[in-house]
């Protein structure tokens, strides 16, 4: 990946020990959002990594700052998969596992044509939980994923391998 993006988030990412709970090892990269170099600097990268879409979609909550930003610069459609109970009338759900016991995201079909390339943005892969779950809203929406583009790639939790077959962009791998 491009140096100068990597080296970016690098510097701009803060850990914090024991956030939310004891023992989990918070990435925050709300420092490198606000940095405006380094947020346009990310969109750019994600959007450059993947080949020719039609959407951006992104997941609930931080996934929202970058597709809205990625879906505005590259004239795309903006596609927002929210977490379950949020969306008006009929919707596709998909479950993932969290840490302990579960949670949904779910989507609104037809909001784009059948065979609609979308990219899918979040801020970090950890277990890959949430974007597989994602991508399978997208597909059963019937759209393609074009690609998969994240900040921050947590390598250690394989997350990688809940997304099979699918072309993944990470920015920083930590
Ligand atoms: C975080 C992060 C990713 C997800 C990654 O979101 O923004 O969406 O976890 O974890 P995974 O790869 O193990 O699934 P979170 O669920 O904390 O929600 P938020 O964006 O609303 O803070």
């Amino acid at each position: 990946e491009s140096a100068s993006a990597r080296e970016l988030v690098l510097s701009e990412l803060v850990t914090v020990p024991d956030f939310p709970e004891p023992g989990i090892r918070f990435r925050d990269l709300t420092p490198a959002f606000a940095n405006p170099h380094a947020f346009r600097v990310i969109v750019d990268t994600l959007t450059a990594k993947c080949g020719a879409i039609d959407a951006v979609a992104g997941v609930e909550a931080r996934g929202f700052l970058l597709a809205a930003a990625a879906a505005y610069a590259t004239d795309t459609s903006l596609l927002a998969i929210r977490k379950k109970g949020k969306l008006p009338g009929s919707v596709l759900t998909e479950s993932y596992d969290l840490e302990y016991g579960n949670d949904a995201l779910e989507i609104s079909p037809d909001h784009a044509p059948p065979g609609t390339r979308v990219l899918l943005v979040d801020d970090v892969l950890a277990t890959g939980g949430t974007l597989a779950a994602a991508a399978r809203l997208l597909t059963r929406a019937e759209y393609v994923v074009a690609g998969v583009g994240v900040v921050l790639e947590l390598a250690e939790l394989n997350g990688r391998s809940a997304l099979p077959g699918q072309d993944i962009h990470a920015i920083l791998t930590l």
